[in-house]
């Protein structure tokens, strides 16, 4: 059994690359070509959700090649790094947050495999989506580094590019989201489609909109996730070596 690594805005060049595997799917091409890592004596396949160089926006992210073509390679876990604002005023930037809920606020998507007349039309159960061994593996990971890591959190999952204005983060913050970010849905979805275990890290760049007083830069957002990266290696490392072969 192989595990997926979806890496998110910042987390690019996480580790040292073994080989690429050139494969397309009935969805079309992913995101970028995935590439088999080494971490410590296990390697993972990583995947640059917004390609490589980071180009494609979330919305335009082609998720279900992404979830399929990491599926074909044999991965049955996947562990996602995502960037998020801190809709929760007390999750500072840098903190690593393993969520345990996501509401979707995304729209337009191409967002599931039940589509088509081809296609069987599944319900899948979602009740909670990240309840499997690799968000217990992050968890457990980071406890044993003594890295802080909040254990859980909800996603309010937005369409961007654009960030949000401050109302939308006010009735994210009352839907009771604690992040926001633009990429865990469909991602999510599709990977409980295919029958694989998703956990999603995130990484806290900044306040969302109207938490702090100051305007969110795009300069800042790359600097504290630039900052964070060293932790989030080591947490998904040692998550990764937890998790059975
Ligand atoms: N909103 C949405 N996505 C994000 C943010 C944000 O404030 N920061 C990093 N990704």
């Amino acid at each position: 059994m192989s595990i997926g690594i979806i890496g998110g805005t910042g987390a690019l060049a996480l580790y040292e690359p073994l080989e690429t595997a050139a494969l397309t799917t009935p969805f079309g091409p992913p995101s970028a070509r995935p590439v088999r890592v080494a971490i410590g004596d296990r390697s993972a396949w990583f995947l640059a959700r917004h390609g490589n160089p980071h180009r494609i926006p979330p919305h335009r992210v082609n998720y279900r090649a992404n979830l399929h073509v990491l599926r074909t390679l044999g991965c049955r876990t996947v562990i996602a790094v995502s960037a998020v604002g801190a809709v929760d005023p007390a999750l500072p930037a840098g903190a690593l947050v393993a969520i345990d809920q996501v509401i979707d606020y995304t729209w337009g998507r191409l967002h599931t495999y039940s589509d088509g007349p081809s296609a069987p039309l599944r319900h899948v159960e979602f009740a909670q989506p990240f309840e499997g061994e690799a968000r217990r593996a992050l968890i457990e990971a980071a406890s044993e580094l003594g890295e802080s890591l909040v254990p859980e959190g909800c996603y309010g999952a937005t369409q961007g590019p654009r960030l949000e204005s401050a109302a939308e983060v006010r009735r994210l913050a009352r839907d009771g989201c604690t992040v926001v970010g633009m990429t865990a849905m469909p991602e999510a979805g599709l990977a409980r489609e295919l029958g694989m275990d998703y956990a999603n890290l995130c990484v806290v760049a900044n306040p969302a909109a109207g938490v702090s007083d100051t305007p969110i830069s795009e300069d800042e957002i790359h600097r504290e996730l630039a900052a964070a990266m060293d932790r989030v290696r080591r947490v998904l490392s040692a998550a990764v070596a937890r998790l059975p072969e």
